[in-house]
């Protein structure tokens, strides 16, 4: 099982958007382990993006998600962070496919929606960021049985 870091992000939060795109997450089969409405400082910022420093839209990015709450989580499952990533779409709305998360519910270059943890170690890295010790829930789900095949023992 792996465990990916998800934002919704500002632009989200703002137009309504944090249930449609927890519901296909959910539905999907995938569980979530953790969440947290916040808004994030410029430090956490900081944290988070350190890869895009001196980027062209590294100040502008910054700007935009420390402008109003996000909802962060943490959603498990086999291969979560590539299936999360999937979901999710090309980085804008303007040319994310239809059925994607940013390809149904955006179309601009700048506000995408949403994050996706890019690898497990990004993943490791930003779930720090953003959950303490404890905040990380691991609980049995009673559906499990059906969105997994366990009769060989391991999740297929
Ligand atoms: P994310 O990290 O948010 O999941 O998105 P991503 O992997 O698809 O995109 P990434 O290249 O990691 O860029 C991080 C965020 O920076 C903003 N961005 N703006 N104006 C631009 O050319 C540009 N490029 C990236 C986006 O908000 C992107 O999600
Ligand atoms: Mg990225």
């Amino acid at each position: 099982m792996e465990t990916t870091l998800i934002i919704l992000k500002p632009d989200a939060v703002q137009r309504g958007l944090m249930g449609r795109i927890i519901s296909r997450f959910v539905e999907k089969g995938l569980q979530i382990v953790g969440a947290k409405f916040m808004q994030i400082t410029q430090k956490i910022a900081e944290k988070h993006y350190a890869d895009h420093v001196g980027k062209p839209f590294y100040e502008s990015l910054v700007r935009f998600m420390t402008s109003s709450p996000v909802l962060v989580l943490a959603i498990r499952g086999v291969g979560a962070i590539a299936i999360c990533r999937k979901m999710m779409g090309a980085t804008f709305g303007s040319n994310a496919e239809p059925g994607t998360i940013r390809g149904d519910f955006g179309v601009s270059n700048s506000f995408n929606l949403i994050h996706g943890s890019d690898s497990p170690e990004a993943a490791q890295k930003e779930l720090g960021i953003f959950f303490a010790d404890g905040e990380i829930i691991d609980h049995d789900r009673s559906i499990e049985p059906w969105v997994y095949d366990m009769t060989g023992g391991e999740p297929e």
